[in-house]
């Protein structure tokens, strides 16, 4: 719950108006990065929170929160048994969540750079993943570089759960290959403005053998 705002439904909405104009005036400012023009909707939310599978005492990592809509559905979630951390590239996006989630660890920071940004907090690898990432409207070579990153800091085993507006998958096959995972569609969500997919990743001990590996258009 947001600290500081009237209790009950007149705090909710206000809440979510101040939310949803925040995401749109950071989308005007940069949309290849925000992705969307507004949060996802709580119904999302709540399937990818399902996906995750988080067990009490696990780290949870989440990429690209914005302004929270998993976030408060992951903290509601675990109730205070999951270590939640939060890596978000937009500094006004940073403040936003600071103060709306007292008990998640904030970190601003470029996801590129999960590896160091982690190992400044005292984290190696974590064992979920929940990414906001709008991975598929990026340019190939960072989403090499986030794909990567994300590989780099799941354990083997863990699990990552990633949506995605498209019917194919989020990571395509030369980026799981990189990541080092393998993943399966396991939801479809009608009620999110777009409808979203939900893709879960597991990490694997080997290479992934990938048949889209060589294809240059994969990427
Ligand atoms: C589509 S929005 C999703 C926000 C939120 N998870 C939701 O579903 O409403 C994508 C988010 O990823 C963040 N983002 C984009 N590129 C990033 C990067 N390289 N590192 C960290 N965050 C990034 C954006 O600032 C934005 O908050």
């Amino acid at each position: 719950m947001r600290q500081g705002r009237p209790a009950g439904p007149i705090g909710e909405c206000l809440d979510e108006a101040a939310a949803m104009l925040l995401f749109a005036r950071r989308w005007l400012k940069d949309p290849m990065k925000v992705g969307a023009v507004a949060p996802s909707s709580p119904v999302l939310a709540r399937a990818m929170i399902k996906a995750l599978d988080l067990e009490p005492g696990q780290t949870c990592l989440e990429i690209g929160p914005g302004t929270g809509a998993f976030t408060e559905h992951l903290v509601e979630a675990c109730d205070g048994d999951v270590r939640v951390v939060l890596v978000e590239q937009d500094p006004v996006f940073v403040g936003h969540l600071r103060q709306r989630f007292r008990n998640a660890e904030v970190i601003a920071g470029d996801a590129r750079d999960l590896p160091q940004l982690l190992a400044l907090n005292g984290i190696s690898r974590v064992p979920r993943i929940l990414s906001g990432l709008p991975l598929r409207s990026m340019p190939p070579p960072l989403r090499m570089r986030l794909a990567r990153a994300m590989g780099d800091v799941l354990e083997i085993g863990g699990r990552m759960v990633q949506f995605t507006y498209l019917a194919g998958p989020p990571l395509l096959p030369r980026l799981a290959a990189a990541a080092r995972v393998e993943g399966r569609r396991v939801d479809f969500v009608a009620r999110n403005a777009p409808p979203a997919f939900i893709w879960v990743y597991g990490k694997v001990a080997g290479p992934v053998i990938s048949p889209g590996f060589l294809r240059r258009s994969d990427a």
